[in-house]
């Protein structure tokens, strides 16, 4: 199944590692960030699933609930996550799927044959609360993910949910964003009464808390 970004996100029962969940159910009014890693007990894995449990306040901050993915069952799961507590110092409270039969890793296309044919790639999916795909990544098994980059995504959606603006290259919460083109200055003056930076007709930015 081919997903694209605002797809609702293709909804399954399975068994993690906190219970049975319905996935659409467990996300409920929150947004979610969903991601799939290649195996319990691999190094690049554990520091992942460590720096998730660490940021749990992060994601709480921003009605995000985390849920990871691997094709293993969760007995391992279970016992990895005590590894994880312990050589990442933390506690891992989010749920992990256990997919060992692949059901949902073809679902959500995590397996790139090139890689592996049994193991997931490292993909992220950022889901909202209407159920819908905002943003994937995709990961090879070698690059640990940047989770600077996954706080700041979020951040730079639920910006864009609330102003209708998007953010320019590297931005930061609290830097200029950008009035969309298909705002025309008309309208921008209702919606931007604090005025903006007009450096080309199709490039303007503009400061929202
Ligand atoms: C890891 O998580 O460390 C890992 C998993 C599969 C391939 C390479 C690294």
């Amino acid at each position: 199944m081919t997903i694209h970004i605002g797809d609702t996100t293709p909804n399954f029962d399975i068994e993690t590692t906190k219970g049975t969940i319905n996935f659409h159910d467990w996300i409920g009014d929150s947004w979610c960030f969903f991601f799939s890693h290649p195996a319990d007990f691999t190094p690049v894995c554990t520091t992942e699933m460590g720096r998730t449990a660490q940021l749990a306040s992060e994601f709480a901050a921003r009605n995000t609930k985390s849920i990871g993915l691997s094709t293993d069952t969760v007995e391992e799961h279970n016992k990895w996550i005590l590894d994880v507590n312990d050589t990442q110092n933390t506690n891992v409270e989010f749920p992990i799927v256990a997919d060992p039969e692949h059901k949902i890793a073809q679902l959500y296309d995590m397996i790139h044959p090139s890689e592996s044919n049994t193991a997931a790639v490292r993909t992220v999916f950022i889901i909202d609360p209407n159920k819908k795909i905002r943003l994937m990544m995709t990961y090879p098994m070698s690059v640990g993910r940047n989770f600077d980059e996954i706080l700041r995504v979020i951040d730079s959606m639920q910006l864009s949910d609330k102003h209708t603006i998007a953010t320019p290259a590297d931005w930061r919460p609290g830097g200029e964003v950008i009035i969309p083109p298909t705002i025309t200055n008309d309208v921008a003056q209702d919606m931007f009464p604090q005025g903006w930076n007009e450096v080309r007709s199709y490039l303007r930015f503009t400061k929202v808390d």
